[in-house]
Formats: structure tokens, sequence, C-alpha cells
């Protein structure tokens, strides 16, 4: 064999070698640790931990340690928090290559739950904006328990005070998710008309609102036991996808923002504008490769088409938290919630979760029983 052809063979070989070695290591699930003790003395909480990677069951409900503010921190009494996708997936650690960033083998923080709403208790010695007994509601790790610490230039804002505290908690990822991926990357515009594919999840629901509070003409897909609950949510029209596949309508989108991603890119383009935008906001589950198909192939065919089609990642800002905030306490904006867990039991709340059939949103509410 030519030199030249040992040379590509050995390369291929260990390219190979190291896929093969990186996939073991980032699908590698270690044991469970013990649970850390407790300082004695210390003041506690209750919380949701995560020690190692794996379904409901893998959540412990624990007494930790409670947080304590650096100088500019605020810390909040958590009233109630939000489950959202994001917290199966850091639970399960999948799709595996957000191990790169949580933790190989097991998470690098056990903490659970990022959406909260609640009252600021105690604050560092540098923070103005809050003032012991305000109400906020924000998007920090460590939702799931009864205290959050979070700096007070972070995702955090004051609640308005026509709305509850579960309301509020509902808001962060889910409203923040559809208001850039509308506003922001979908560019949509007063009198443009949007389809919404998942509009009766967590993120749908804030949608079909948030497009309407634009100025939008909405368009909503869900299923039949759903297409009531969209309406009523302001969608001019509703697809029951039981019944009738959008992607064969005579209609033509300028924007399509799609939670779901069920179907294929060619069919979505059928009914969006020539020059028309698409968010990817969910797609697919999957451990691999799964998740991350459809993003790929609307890179790869992005050059070549004139509309425009590509994923998002949202991250929830302090100042989309006080638009949000704006449009709740003016009744543009109001959260549908699903049902509510108490603290306790957010094993179970994250196992609904996973059924993919909640109608809006599943709340964590401190003081409650299940519902
Ligand atoms: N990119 C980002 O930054 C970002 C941020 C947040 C969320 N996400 C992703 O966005 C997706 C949606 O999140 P979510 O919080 O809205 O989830 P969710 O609340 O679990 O969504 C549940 C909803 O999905 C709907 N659904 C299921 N199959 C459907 C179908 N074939 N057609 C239309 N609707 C269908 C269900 O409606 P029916 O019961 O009526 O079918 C249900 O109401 C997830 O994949 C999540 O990971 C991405």
């Amino acid at each position: 064999m030519k030199l030249r052809y040992k040379i590509i063979n050995g390369f291929v070989a260990v390219l190979g070698l190291t896929a093969v070695a990186l996939a073991a290591t980032l699908s590698y699930t270690s044991e469970c640790t013990p649970p850390p003790g407790v300082t004695a003395g210390a003041d506690t909480m209750k919380a949701v931990v995560s020690r190692c990677y794996g379904g409901p069951d893998v959540l412990e409900y624990l007494d930790v340690e409670r947080p304590h503010p650096g100088p500019n921190d605020v810390i909040v009494r958590v009233k109630a928090a939000a489950a959202n996708p994001l917290d199966y997936h850091y639970m399960r650690g999948s799709p595996y290559l957000m191990r790169l960033s949580a933790g190989i083998g097991r998470p690098s923080d056990p903490r659970m739950g990022v959406d909260f709403a609640g009252v600021v208790v105690q604050v560092g010695d540098n923070v103005t904006r809050y003032a012991v007994g305000d109400a906020v509601f924000g998007a920090r790790s460590g939702a799931f328990a009864e205290y959050v610490v979070i700096p007070e230039d972070r995702a955090i804002a004051a609640k308005p005070g026509n709305v509850g505290f579960d309301e509020a908690a509902a808001i962060p990822i889910a409203a923040v998710t559809a208001l850039q991926a509308l506003r922001d990357d979908g560019r949509l515009t007063a009198g443009e008309k949007v389809l919404i594919n998942g509009a009766s999840g967590g993120v749908g629901t804030y949608a079909v609102q948030i497009a309407k509070a634009l100025g939008a003409e909405v368009h909503g897909v869900c299923s039949t036991r759903n297409v009531e609950i969209v309406r009523a949510l302001g969608a001019d029209h509703v697809f029951d996808y039981k019944n009738e596949n959008y992607t064969e309508s005579d209609n033509e989108y300028d924007l399509i923002v799609d939670m779901v991603g069920n179907h294929s890119l060619t069919a979505n383009r059928r009914v969006l504008k020539p020059q028309g935008r698409m968010v990817l906001v969910g797609g697919p589950k999957g451990n691999w490769i799964a998740p991350f198909w459809g993003p790929l192939k609307a890179m790869m065919l992005s050059p070549f088409v004139d509309q425009d089609i590509g994923m998002m990642l949202a991250s929830v800002t302090g100042d989309d938290l006080e638009y949000l905030a704006g449009l709740m306490a003016d009744g543009r904006l109001t959260s549908k919630i699903d049902t509510h867990y108490p603290l306790s039991d957010t094993a179970e709340a994250l196992r609904y979760l996973e059924t993919h059939r909640a109608r809006g949103k599943v709340i964590i509410a401190m003081d409650r029983v299940a519902d």
C-alpha cells in the first residue's frame, strides 16, 4: 500500500476511535453518590436535587443548606416554580452532548429547576433594585427549592401585583422562548400571518398570545381536545392535527414557529412564503442525533433558498421578563396552567411533562397538595 493511503487509513482509524471513545464517555452514567451532609448548625431548606442521570426516580427531596447572598445577590423565598422540558433534559443528561456542560457521568450541579416566583427575604450589601418583601419572578438554577439565590442584575423582574405567583412562575423559560422566537428570530411584524405548531404546550400557549399582542394573524396547531383552549387564547384559526395537516393547507405563512418538528422541512416550506421565516424551537427527542437532525438540515439548506430557516436557543433576560410583566399587567398575557404539584412530588411533575401532553404549564407550588 502506498504511504499516502497508509496515512489516510491511519487518520481515519484514529478519528473513528476518537469518536467511539467520545461517545462512550458522553453516554457513560455513573452511580449515584450519597447525599452530602449538612454542616452542623447551618440553616436548611427543602430542595429537589439530582446527583446522577436517569428518569424521575433519581430525583431526591432533601434537606440542604440554605443559600446565602453575596454582595449583589437577592434571596427569594420561592412560592412557586415551573417545570420545563429543560429540567428533564438535565435530569436525564440527554441529549448526551449536553453533558459536556452539565457534567460527564453525573451532573456537576445537583440543583434542579429554573423558573421561580416568590418574595425577596434577604439582599446583599450592594443590592439597590430590590428590597425585602418585593414580589419577583425569574430564572435561576436551583428553583425547585424553598429558597433561591440570584444576582439582582440577572434574569429577575418585579411581579405585577395583579398576577399570582403560580402564573408568574410559569413565565420565564416558556414565554421568553415564545417572545424571542417570534420577535427576534422570527422578526414578526403586525399584519403578518404566523403558524404555531404545538400551540397548546408550555411555549405554544404563550406564543399564540404574544403573536396576537404583536398584531399578527395567528394559526395554531394542536390535538382535538385542545382546540378550544388555543382558540380562547386568541388564535384566529386552529388546525386539529388529528384531522388535518397544516402543511397540506392552502395557506402561506410569513413565519412558522415549530415546537414539535414532526413535519419535514420540505412540507413546511410548501406553506411558507417565498421570503418567509421558520424558527425551529423544539423537535424529536433522542440521546444522539435525532434532536439535531432538523437544525442540521436547515443549516445545510439555508444557503440555497430564500426562506430563512434556523433553530433558536432562548436566553432568559431581565429585560424580556420586564417586557412580559408589562403584557401580564395589562391583561394581554396570561398563563395557562395545567396542573400543580407540591415540591415533594416534583418527580411526578416531570414524569407528567415527559408525556408531552401538558396543556400549558406544570407548576410546582410550595405550599400545596397535589391537584
Ligand atoms: N430552543 C429553545 O430555546 C427552547 C426553549 C424551550 C423549549 N424548547 C423545546 O420546545 C419544545 C416545546 O416545549 P414546551 O415547553 O412547549 O413543551 P410541552 O409543554 O411539553 O409541550 C406539550 C404540548 O406539545 C403538543 N404536541 C405534542 N405532539 C404534537 C403534535 N404532533 N402537533 C402539535 N402539538 C403537539 C401537545 O399538544 P396536544 O396534546 O394537543 O398534542 C402539548 O400541549 C420542547 O421540545 C422543548 O424542549 C426549546
